[in-house]
C-alpha cells in the first residue's frame, strides 16, 4: 500500500479524534470555495477516493443529491465515522461505502463516471501512478476532480521566521514519509502525465484577517494551525527543530488570528477527461 507512513509506521496526520475534527472543520470552512462548482448529475456514479472521515462527502452529497456516490478509504476507522457523520448531518442520503487500497480498487473497468479526489495525492509515493491507476475505474470521457494544497502556499502577517520554520517540518516529515506537502502547484503535470486531457487547474486561495471571523477561526485556528501543531512530537524527535524555537514558531502562527494579523494559503483544484 503506497501511503503516506512515517518511519514509525504512522500515517502523518493520524487518525486521531482531533484529526477528525480538523478535517471536518476543513470541509465545513471551505466548502464553498472548494465544492460551489462540483456538482454531478442525476444518476452518475462518482468514486470519492480517500474520502477519510466524510469530511467531503457530505458536502459532495449536498450539491449532487441524485448522483450514486461510492466512497473508499484504507482505513476502517475512518469510514466507521464517515458513515456516522453523514447520517448526523445528511439523514436519508445514501453513499456506497468500501474499505479498499486506491491501487487495487475492487470495481470492474469504467465503472464511473465521475472520480473526485481531495487532499490524497499529497500522501502518497507516486501521485501520477495512482491518477492514471483511477482511469481504469473511469468510463471514457468522464472527469476527474483533484483537490489539494500547497503549503509553500501560507504567507501572513506579522511574518516569521519561526512560524516558516514550524512548517517545513512539515514539510519534510510528510517528504520523508514520501509525501509531498506541496503538491498543489504539481497538479496539471500529474494529470497530464497520467493521460488525462483537457486538464484546467485554478488556485482557490483563503485570505483571512479579523474582517472574516469565519475564516481566522475555520481556517487558520482550526485547519492549518491544528494541521501544524498535530506533528510536533515527531518534529523534535526527528531532531528537525528545538522546542523552544517550535514553541515560538506556533506562538507566531497564533499571532496572524490576532487583530491585526493575516493570513494567506492557495489550494488547486483541477478537473480533467478521461480520453476516448
Ligand atoms: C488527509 S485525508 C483526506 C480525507 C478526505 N478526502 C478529506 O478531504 O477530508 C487522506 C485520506 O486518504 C486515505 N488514503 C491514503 N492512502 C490511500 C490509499 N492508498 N487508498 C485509499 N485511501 C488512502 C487515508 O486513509 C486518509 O483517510
Amino acid at each position: 500500500m503506497n501511503t503516506d507512513i512515517l518511519p514509525g509506521g504512522r500515517y502523518v496526520h493520524g487518525y486521531s479524534e482531533r484529526e477528525t475534527r480538523r478535517l471536518g472543520d476543513q470541509a465545513d470552512t471551505l466548502a464553498a470555495l472548494l465544492h460551489s462548482d462540483t456538482a454531478y448529475p442525476d444518476g452518475s456514479r462518482v468514486l470519492e477516493v480517500g474520502c477519510g472521515v466524510g469530511a467531503q462527502t457530505v458536502h459532495l452529497v449536498a450539491h449532487s443529491p441524485g448522483a450514486h456516490i461510492v466512497a473508499i478509504d484504507v482505513s476502517e476507522e475512518s469510514l466507521e465515522r464517515a458513515r456516522a457523520r453523514l447520517a448526523a448531518e445528511r439523514p436519508g442520503a445514501r453513499v456506497e461505502w468500501h474499505r479498499a487500497d486506491l491501487f487495487d480498487l475492487p470495481f470492474p473497468d469504467a465503472a464511473f463516471d465521475h472520480v473526485f479526489v481531495c487532499f490524497v495525492l499529497e500522501h502518497l509515493r507516486d501521485p501520477a501512478l495512482a491518477l492514471a491507476g483511477l482511469r481504469r475505474v473511469l468510463a471514457p470521457g468522464g472527469t476527474i476532480t483533484v483537490i489539494e494544497g500547497d503549503h509553500g502556499s501560507a504567507f501572513f502577517h506579522p511574518d516569521s521566521r519561526y512560524a516558516q520554520a514550524t512548517i517545513e517540518c512539515l514539510v519534510r516529515l510528510q517528504a520523508a514519509a514520501g509525501g509531498d506537502a506541496l503538491v498543489g502547484r504539481r497538479l496539471q503535470p500529474l494529470l497530464s502525465e497520467a493521460g488525462y486531457t483537457e486538464i484546467v487547474v485554478g488556485p482557490r486561495t483563503v485570505y483571512a484577517d479579523r474582517t472574516r471571523p469565519a475564516l481566522v477561526e475555520g481556517f487558520i485556528r482550526s485547519t492549518f494551525i491544528a494541521m501544524v501543531e498535530a506533528v510536533r512530537d515527531d518534529a523534535l524527535a526527528t531532531g528537525l527543530i528545538t522546542a523552544p524555537d517550535w514553541d515560538r514558531g506556533i506562538a507566531d502562527l497564533r499571532r496572524t488570528a490576532d487583530p491585526g494579523g493575516t493570513f494567506h494559503y492557495t489550494f488547486f483544484k483541477g478537473v480533467a477527461v478521461n480520453p476516448r
